[in-house]
């Protein structure tokens, strides 16, 4: 049995710290200045376009956010920077997508200035947050950012937290940060994280680190991704905060019922992950061209004909309705707004019970490649799901 703790409060910078959040704070102050004395607003949709769920952190998620995963560096930059003006506030990173930016600004953890000013060529999800920033119509505060903790880093959970902090432009102080976890081990492949009989570090110690960076202030709000309810349990068993979000897939051909009636009992938020069913990721994980998709089904076409809207925005409206937040990943600029519009969509109670009902069910992302049948420590997908 996982008990929510609220630890709000938790985090409170030192005085060296909150000096320096201070400052950043004027900074913001001063481009916001800066950018309205250009004019930047006019770019922007402004308002309130996008609901938002309460955490058990106190903090809110916006319940759409963008999906970067698979988006290529020179890409993701304009991605980003036109969903934060289309009103997106809500963006969904990870190291290992490999366009937080630049490797080799790595070792930057003490900049001064965002290595950006730099690094111009340099067009990824940091530059980007740190060019809207500098165009000062919204702030830092404003801005939820997901980022992930990767199968190679947990035993240097710290510095891989500060490297992605650094990546995105220092946004230390302003951001919610919840890296998720995966499984790990020792070995010759440590970053599918397959080889070796055992998950080491054990998770209770990753996420024993990740408390610390709660404490330490460093994030807002730590979660777990791909993790089975027995494994949050088991994790959890000895630690001192709840997660306060879970980010699995979701869509309607991949309900994950169970856990998400699991995870919403414990006050847990869900994220839905590949929520339009991820038909970019066909290759990479091997689904044939024509394997269904969600975006092909006739029930979610009917639905899109009924609402005038296409069935991306039918599948994110259900996320949304259902109480997830989604993560569509776009790198197209009308649907990237399109994306985002869907969050103010109905969808009436007969034809969402028919979307919440499509069977059969099926993975678009199975973690296959986590999985080592001789040696690894989850030996099956049942095993890695505990389905
Ligand atoms: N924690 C994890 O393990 C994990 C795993 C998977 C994904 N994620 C996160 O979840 C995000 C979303 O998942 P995903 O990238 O797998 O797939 P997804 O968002 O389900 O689908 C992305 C695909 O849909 C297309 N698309 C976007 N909007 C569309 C629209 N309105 N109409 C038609 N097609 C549209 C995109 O093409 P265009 O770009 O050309 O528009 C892209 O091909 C990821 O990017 C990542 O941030 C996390």
């Amino acid at each position: 049995m996982v008990e929510v703790k609220d630890f709000r409060g938790a985090g409170e910078p030192s005085s060296a710290e909150a000096a320096k959040i201070e400052a950043q704070r004027a900074a913001d102050e001063k481009a916001r200045a800066d950018g309205a004395a250009r004019g930047a607003a006019h770019h922007y949709r402004l308002g309130e376009l996008c609901p938002t769920a309460q955490l058990n952190t106190g903090h809110r998620i916006p319940l759409v956010g963008l999906g970067t995963w698979k988006s290529q560096k020179g890409e993701v930059h304009d991605a980003v920077v036109e969903a934060l003006r289309a009103g997106y506030r809500h963006i969904d990173a990870a190291a290992v997508y490999g366009n937080e930016q630049e490797v080799r600004v790595a070792p930057c953890l003490h900049v001064r200035r965002p290595p950006v000013m730099r690094l111009s060529k340099r067009v990824w999800v940091g530059e980007a947050l740190s060019q809207v920033l500098s165009e000062g119509v919204i702030s830092r505060d404003q801005i939820f950012v997901t980022s992930k903790l990767w199968n190679s880093d947990h035993h240097r959970v710290r510095d891989a937290c500060l490297k992605t902090l650094s990546d995105l432009q220092g946004l230390i102080w302003g951001v919610t940060w919840v890296p998720t976890c995966n499984i790990t081990t020792k070995g010759p492949r440590p970053h599918s994280g397959r080889s070796g009989p055992e998950v080491s570090p054990p998770l209770s110690e990753t996420w024993a680190a990740l408390e610390a960076l709660v404490s330490e202030g460093k994030v807002r709000s730590i979660g777990m991704s791909n993790f089975s309810p027995k494994k949050v349990e088991a994790i959890l068993a000895g630690a001192k905060i709840t997660p306060a979000v879970l980010q699995v897939e979701a869509h309607p051909y991949w309900r994950n019922d169970k856990l998400f009636n699991w995870a919403s009992s414990k006050g847990i938020h869900v994220t839905a992950y590949s929520p339009l069913g991820s038909p970019d990721s066909a290759a990479i994980m091997k689904r044939s061209a024509d394997a269904p998709s969600p975006l092909k089904d006739p029930v979610v076409q009917r639905v899109a004909e009924k609402l005038g809207c296409s069935p991306a925005q039918v599948l994110i409206r259900w996320g949304v309705q259902r109480g997830t937040s989604v993560l569509p990943k776009s790198v197209n600029s009308e649907r990237i707004r399109a994306n985002l519009d869907a969050a103010s969509l109905v969808i009436q109670p007969e034809d969402f019970q028919a979307l919440s009902t499509i069977e059969p069910q099926t993975r678009m992302v199975p973690g296959t490649f986590l999985v080592d049948a001789q040696n690894g420590p989850y030996k099956s997908l049942s095993e890695l799901w505990d389905e």
